[in-house]
């Protein structure tokens, strides 16, 4: 990691540790073949339009194997690439040297504890990562607290379905079986209104299902919500 803090803490895995290590070298290894369909039936259309306009100063959480590296304007003054999983460290590296992005660089933090001080970036950009952690509010709180006052929460995320919903019902039984073998990958949360509750206002948002995936994470949101400078958050 250049130019960038060490993390703290040890990240607080969302798996313990030694199951981390198996699941983390497989989702790390397929994750780019397992998401390929998706990402050309909708995913990387809609990447490239949200981070069109992302500009200063900016940090990805969750950044995985880096799909988002090609997607930020050249103008970006400097980007973050934060990552707890080792195995998906490894890929985003090869990928940012393969990309050749010079304004990249990376970090191990995750979000129960940023390793940025208050007010460090001007944009946040955080994409299928809010599904699988520990505590929703506790990291959007994270988000808003490495913002500046009026910055930019850039999202893109799968999401509960429709109350009473036959895929909402489908959603809920499924869950706790599917969060044992993912990583802690919920299936209902309702990440629209979580983000409302810690701080941001939404600028834009979409909803939209995503093309290609399996059909209890269909249900999408993506959009942009502005810091505010009082939090209303709601505690978790
Ligand atoms: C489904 S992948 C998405 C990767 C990438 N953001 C993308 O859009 O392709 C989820 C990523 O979130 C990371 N992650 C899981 N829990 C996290 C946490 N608590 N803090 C930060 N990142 C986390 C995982 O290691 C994984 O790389």
């Amino acid at each position: 990691m250049q130019g960038v803090p060490r993390h703290r803490a040890p990240a607080m895995g969302v798996i313990p540790r030694k199951e981390s290590c198996t699941l983390g070298r497989l989702m790390a290894r397929f994750y780019d073949r397992v998401m390929k369909q998706s990402e050309g039936a909708c995913l990387s259309a809609w990447r490239k339009e949200l981070l069109e306009n992302v500009n200063g100063h900016v940090l990805e959480v969750g950044a995985g194997t880096g799909v988002n590296l090609s997607f930020y304007p050249k103008t970006v003054q400097r980007v973050v690439m934060a990552e707890p999983d080792p195995h998906m460290r490894a890929k985003l590296a090869d990928r940012i040297v393969s990309h050749g992005v010079a304004s990249a660089q990376i970090s191990d933090g995750s979000l129960e504890s940023l390793p940025f001080p208050d007010g460090e970036f001007n944009f946040v950009t955080c994409m299928l990562v809010l599904c699988s952690v520990p505590d929703l509010n506790h990291a959007l709180r994270e988000i808003r607290r490495v913002l500046v006052p009026g910055g930019r929460l850039v999202f893109m995320e799968h999401v509960a379905a429709e109350d009473r919903s036959n895929r909402l019902k489908w959603q809920r039984r499924l869950e706790p079986l599917w969060k044992s073998v993912s990583g802690n990958c919920h299936f209902t949360r309702k990440t629209e209104q979580a983000i409302l509750d810690s701080g941001f206002k939404m600028e834009q948002i979409q909803r939209e299902s995503m093309r290609k995936s399996m059909p209890l994470t269909r249900p999408t949101i993506r959009g942009v919500a502005v810091r505010q400078s009082r939090s209303t958050t709601v505690s978790s």
